[in-house]
């Protein structure tokens, strides 16, 4: 592994990673359930689930459905809240050597910023705002849909908080790059693209005339969505100077390898892990391969050549 590891080794902006391989928030847990499948400190990154400043038990049942092409969820950011994550998950994380980043949602710009603190106090050295989060002070619109929302947003967040800020941006917007814009102007170390797609699924059943439906709404995410990624990835790196990370229905090596032809500096893995949860430690082997036997020196030089 140290020689795979030597020749994937990236700099996303000044956050040093091992490989640029990790895994998306809120499917992998805090990143300890993983163990008996990979050895989770091999994954460039692991993003925990989003946390918020008080514990949130979720939406109800149905929270998740299938689709022919990836799932929708509507988790509703359930999670352990700050102090729970700093006082049981964040030893875990450093004990293993784990390389990992903050997930960060809430309800309010005050609540952002006081969980930004809190993990600039506890030494967390990288976070990653979930701006795909209602806002209830102004009516619920999401953060991540408002530039000028979002760029307060970051900025008031950038003030309390000095190390690596990604923001992860949602692809429900009519201009993805203008919200990356705001981003950048703010002060962010990288962008995430994409959230999920808003999406529904109805499953009907008849019994004997009577209809029964169900119905689940919430974010769409996996295979289905990774055209819409690439696109935003594409458009995103017209634009913006600063990394992108590239999110939507990565499963295989070739995958990794368009999204970064496309302009990504480095990919999370989300959806895939729910069916193999190993996917991340084999792109990562895949993409050590795919350097090696088309005979380039590195990942930088393979990253330099698919953008010529
Ligand atoms: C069950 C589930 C929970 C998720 N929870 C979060 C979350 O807490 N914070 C976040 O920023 N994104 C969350 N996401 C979005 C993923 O991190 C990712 O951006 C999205 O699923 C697209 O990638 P994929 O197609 O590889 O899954 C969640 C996705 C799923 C499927």
């Amino acid at each position: 592994m140290a020689a795979i590891t030597n020749i994937l080794q990236t700099d996303l902006n000044g956050l040093k990673l091992k490989n640029p391989i990790m895994t998306a928030s809120g499917t992998y847990g805090y990143n300890d359930e993983y163990d008996e499948f990979i050895n989770v400190a091999e994954l460039g990154a692991v993003i925990t689930k989003a946390i918020t400043l008080n514990p949130r038990q979720g939406n109800k049942h149905t929270r998740i459905t299938e689709t022919k092409a990836g799932m929708i969820n509507s988790i509703g950011l359930e999670n352990v809240g700050a102090e729970m994550f700093i006082k049981e998950k964040l030893p875990v994380l450093k004990s293993k050597n784990i390389d990992f980043i903050v997930n960060i949602g809430g309800s309010t710009m005050e609540e952002y910023v006081k969980v930004a603190k809190i993990m600039n106090d506890n030494g967390v050295k990288a976070v990653e705002l979930n701006v795909s989060c209602p806002n209830v002070k102004s009516g619920c619109i999401e953060f991540g849909v408002d530039e000028e929302l979002l760029y307060e947003l970051v900025c008031r967040v950038r003030d309390e908080y000095n190390g690596y800020m990604a923001v992860k941006l949602t692809p429900n917007v009519t201009s993805i790059e203008k919200l990356a814009q705001a981003v950048q102007k703010a002060g962010a170390n990288a962008v995430s693209a994409i959230n999920t797609l808003k999406g529904s699924s109805i499953k009907v059943a008849c019994h004997n005339g009577r209809i029964e439906k169900t119905t689940v709404t919430g974010g769409y995410s996996g295979i289905g969505i990774k055209p819409v990624a690439i696109g935003a990835v594409i458009r995103l790196a017209e634009t913006i100077d600063i990394p992108i990370i590239g999110i939507g229905g990565i499963e295989t090596t070739e995958d990794v390898i368009e999204f970064i032809a496309a302009g990504a500096d480095a990919v999370q893995i989300g959806t895939a892990n729910f069916t193999h949860p190993d996917t991340a430690q084999k792109l990562i082997n895949g993409l050590s391969e795919y350097i090696t036997s088309n005979g380039f020196k590195d990942f930088e030089e393979l990253k330099k050549e698919l953008r010529k």
